[in-house]
């Protein structure tokens, strides 16, 4: 099967990243990361991109403050020079503009630690436990040009319980991240995902993209 290039935008520690890069060597995912990309020069995955032998870059914000459609040219440009077919964000921490999403229509992924639409934005993990809500979880979307809103591909729900922090709610999404992020993508590579308005169907039918977890 064909191995679709990936790009993956990033800013900081890279576990997502991480999981992806695991995924492919073990042949869970039929993918190649063409080039990871940070806005922050000392984020940890680019030393996890470097470590597997992934071309990693960093392209440097400085400079580009209100004017983000250029910083995101900078970036369409890194990406096609690598021949990137599917723009994963993951921990990325910048609003990407129309100039990135023109050049990857339909073809930018993101992961958010929350069952959106609740609690999109930051700091969600803690938003999710201030509201008492008894059941969080994590969500891959295609992007759109609002930040969280675009058609939602896969959900993985997680119990919130009595006893949790911040810290201990944020692990338990983030062991569901690291499975949903994959099988998105290789969905994507299957050319299984078929976008209808807000809704995300996989073809064949019948597919179960939402997943209950157990604590
Ligand atoms: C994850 O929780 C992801 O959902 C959010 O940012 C965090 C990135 O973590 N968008 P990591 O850098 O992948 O470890």
């Amino acid at each position: 099967m064909k191995k679709v290039k990936l790009g993956v935008l990033v800013s900081g520690r890279g576990s997502n990243l991480q999981a992806i890069i695991d995924n492919i060597e073990e042949g869970r995912l039929s993918a190649e990361i063409a080039l990871v990309i940070s806005d922050q020069p000392d984020a940890f995955s680019l030393e996890r991109a470097r470590k597997h032998n992934i071309p990693a870059v960093h392209v440097s914000a400085k400079g580009y403050k209100g004017r983000r459609e250029e910083y995101d040219a900078l970036l369409v440009k890194e990406l096609q020079k690598h021949d990137v077919e599917l723009v994963c964000l993951a921990g990325f921490m910048r609003i990407i503009t129309p100039v990135l999403l023109k050049a990857f229509p339909q073809r930018i992924l993101n992961i958010h630690p929350a069952l959106l639409p609740s609690f999109p934005g930051l700091h969600v993990q803690m938003a999710a436990l201030k509201h008492g809500v008894k059941f969080s979880g994590c969500t891959v979307h295609f992007v759109d040009e609002n930040m969280d809103t675009g058609p939602i591909i896969i959900q993985a729900v997680v119990p919130v319980l009595d006893n949790d922090t911040e810290d201990s709610l944020s692990a338990r999404i983030l062991e569901q991240e690291h499975k949903i992020y994959s099988r998105a993508i290789q969905l994507y590579a299957e050319g299984k995902l078929r976008i209808e308005g807000r809704r995300v169907f996989t073809s064949g039918g019948g597919d179960q993209n939402g997943v209950l977890t157990n604590p």
